[in-house]
C-alpha cells in the first residue's frame, strides 16, 4: 500500500480539521486513521468538554492512552492534534472569542460527529442534538477557508419508513418549532408529554436525528456538505486493531449485559435482521466521503448510508454464546442465560421475575442501612432495553447507491487504505474478535486473566443453576403446601 498514492490522503495533505465527538467511539478512530494515513495534514481541532471529574485538559492528556493509538504511539504525530474546549450543550458550543477565531481561519474540513446517543434521553437532552448543530452549521457559514462539512447521522433517522433511500424525510418538527417548544415547557411537563410528542418515534435520540438532518438540508450550507448515516456501528474488523470497541450504547451494550450477566432476555424477532457495520468501515467511507465532496463540489448534500450487512438476531446470539466459555472475564458478575424471547408479554413476565433478586438485594442492604439501588439500575436496564426492541423486531431495507457509487470512484489503492464497501467473508472469525474485544477493551480485562475468568465461570455456572434448582424446589414445596399433600 502506497500512501502517496492514495488520492484521499493527497486531498488532506494540509488539511486543517475541525472535529466534535472527537474522545468518542467513532471520533477516536477518526483522528487516528487520519494521523496514520493522512499525515500531510496540517492540524486536527478536537473539541471536548470536561466530564466525570476531568477538565478538558486532563481529558486531551489522556486521548492517546487509548489502545485504539496504538499503532501511531512513539510517532511525533500527535503534535498535530489540538484541544479546544466547549461543550454542545453551551451557545455557540460554548467556544471562547480566541478559539472561535481561530476556527473561523483555518479549519479547512469540518467533522461534526458529537451527540448524545442514547435512546433514553429527554427531550431537553436530545435538543442539545439540534441546538449544537444549528449552531456548527452557522459556524461553518464563517469559515473562510472551509472546503467540506460532514454530518455523522444515523440509518434511523427516518426509522418510521422501513425502506430508507439517500435523501431527506419530512421532520416530525421544523427546527426552529421543535427548539422553541422545548425551551418554552417546563422540564417537567416535557417529560409527562414524552410520548405523546414521539408519536411514531421510537425515541428522542432518533427523533433529534431527523430534525437535524433537515435542519442541513435547509441550511444553504456554502460548501459540499456529506451526510453519513451509519447502522449499528460494531467493533473494528480490521484496524487499528481487530475488535476495538468504546461504548456500550444500544446493541452493543445488550450483547455486553448478557456477557457479564445483568441482561437476561430480549425482546426482539429471530428472523429480523440487524443491519450490522464494523466502526472502521464507517471510518473510512467518511474520509472517502471527504475527498468526494471536495473533488465533486456538488451543491446539495450527499447522503451515504452506511449500513454494512444484515444479520439475524438469532444468528447474532448463536455467534455470541459460540465465544462466551472461550474468552470468559473475572469481571462477570452472574452466569449468562441471555434469550431472545418473541413474545411482548413474556419478555415482561420473564424480566420482572429477575426483578425479584434485585429487590432482595436493595432489602439486604437497606436492613445495613445501606442503598444498592439494584432495582433502580435494572428498571433503567429495562427501559434501554425495551427501546432496543424496536430495532430488533422490524425489518429496515436501505438504498445504498451512493455508498456503491463512492466505493466506485475510488483507486483501487484508496480502496485498500479505506475499506468500507466489502462483505464480510469469516462472520465466526469477526464475531470472536468482538468478544475478545468486548473483554479487552470495555471490561478492560488483559488476556492473561483468561483462567482465572474460566474458573469465575464455572463457579457461576454452579451458583447459577443452584438457584434456579432452589427456587423450583420452594415453588414446588409451596404448591405442595398448597394443594395439602
Ligand atoms: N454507535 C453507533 O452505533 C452509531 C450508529 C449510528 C450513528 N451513530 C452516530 O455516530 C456519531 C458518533 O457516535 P459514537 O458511537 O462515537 O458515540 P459516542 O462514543 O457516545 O461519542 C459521542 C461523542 O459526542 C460527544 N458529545 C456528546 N455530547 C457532547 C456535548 N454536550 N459536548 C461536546 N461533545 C459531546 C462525546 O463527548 P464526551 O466524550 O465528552 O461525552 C463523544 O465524543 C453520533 O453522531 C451518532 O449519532 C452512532
Amino acid at each position: 500500500m502506497s500512501l502517496e498514492n492514495s488520492q484521499i490522503a493527497q486531498f488532506f495533505k494540509n488539511q486543517t480539521i475541525f472535529i466534535t465527538g472527537g474522545t468518542g467511539f467513532l471520533g477516536k478512530l477518526l483522528i487516528e486513521k487520519l494521523l496514520r494515513t493522512c499525515w500531510d495534514l496540517k492540524k486536527i481541532y478536537v473539541l471536548m468538554r470536561s466530564k466525570s471529574g476531568k477538565t478538558p485538559q486532563q481529558r486531551f492528556d489522556e486521548l492517546f492512552n487509548f489502545p485504539c493509538f496504538d499503532l501511531i504511539r512513539g510517532k511525533k504525530l500527535r503534535d498535530k492534534v489540538f484541544l479546544i474546549s466547549g461543550d454542545c450543550k453551551r451557545p455557540l458550543l460554548g467556544l471562547s472569542d480566541q478559539d472561535l477565531d481561530l476556527l473561523k481561519r483555518e479549519t479547512t474540513c469540518f467533522f461534526h460527529v458529537a451527540a448524545n446517543v442514547k435512546f433514553d434521553i429527554s427531550f431537553k437532552e436530545a435538543s442539545y442534538n439540534v441546538s449544537a448543530t444549528r449552531d456548527v452549521v452557522n459556524l461553518t457559514k464563517q469559515m473562510s477557508n472551509l472546503k467540506v462539512f460532514i454530518y455523522v447521522s444515523t440509518a434511523y433517522s427516518n426509522c418510521i419508513n422501513s425502506h430508507i433511500a439517500e435523501e431527506f424525510y419530512k421532520p416530525p418538527m421544523d427546527t426552529n418549532t421543535f427548539l422553541n417548544f422545548i425551551n418554552a415547557v417546563d422540564d417537567d411537563v416535557l417529560q409527562n408529554i414524552t410520548h405523546p410528542l414521539l408519536g411514531k418515534w421510537p425515541n428522542t435520540y432518533v427523533y433529534s436525528k431527523c430534525i437535524t438532518e433537515n435542519l442541513i438540508k435547509n441550511s444553504n450550507i456554502n460548501v459540499p456538505v456529506a451526510i453519513i448515516r451509519p447502522s449499528i456501528i460494531m467493533n473494528t474488523i480490521e484496524e487499528p486493531i481487530k475488535g476495538w470497541i468504546d461504548n456500550t450504547y444500544g446493541l452493543i451494550g445488550i450483547t455486553f449485559g448478557a456477557c457479564v450477566g445483568v441482561v437476561r432476555s430480549f425482546y426482539a424477532g429471530k428472523n429480523n435482521k440487524l443491519n450490522l457495520v464494523p466502526a472502521d468501515h464507517v471510518c473510512n467511507c467518511v474520509l472517502a466521503a471527504t475527498w468526494k465532496a471536495a473533488i465533486t463540489q456538488s451543491e446539495s448534500p450527499v447522503i451515504y448510508n452506511c449500513v454494512g450487512e444484515p444479520k439475524s438476531c438469532e444468528d447474532c446470539t448463536k455467534l455470541i454464546n459460540w465465544f462466551y466459555w472461550e474468552f470468559p472475564s473475572e469481571k462477570y458478575l452472574w452466569y449468562k442465560s441471555f434469550k431472545i424471547i418473541e413474545n411482548k408479554f413474556w419478555n415482561h413476565v420473564y424480566f420482572s421475575l429477575h426483578l425479584l433478586p434485585a429487590y432482595f438485594i436493595d432489602l439486604i442492604f437497606f436492613f445495613f442501612g445501606k442503598s444498592a439501588r439494584i432495582v433502580q439500575r435494572y428498571t433503567r436496564i429495562n427501559r434501554v432495553l425495551e427501546m432496543s426492541s424496536y430495532f430488533a423486531t422490524r425489518d429496515w431495507t436501505f438504498d445504498e447507491d451512493n455508498v456503491i457509487s463512492l466505493w466506485k470512484g475510488m483507486s483501487d489503492e484508496d480502496k485498500k487504505i479505506f475499506k468500507f464497501n466489502v462483505k464480510i467473508t469469516d462472520w465466526y472469525a469477526y464475531f470472536r474478535n468482538c468478544a475478545l474485544g468486548k473483554r479487552l477493551y470495555l471490561l478492560n480485562d488483559p488476556i492473561d486473566t483468561v483462567p482465572k475468568g474460566q474458573k469465575k465461570l464455572k463457579v457461576l455456572f454452579v451458583l447459577h443453576y443452584a438457584v434456579i434448582i432452589l427456587l423450583c424446589y420452594f415453588m414446588f414445596a409451596t404448591l405442595m403446601f398448597m394443594f395439602g399433600f
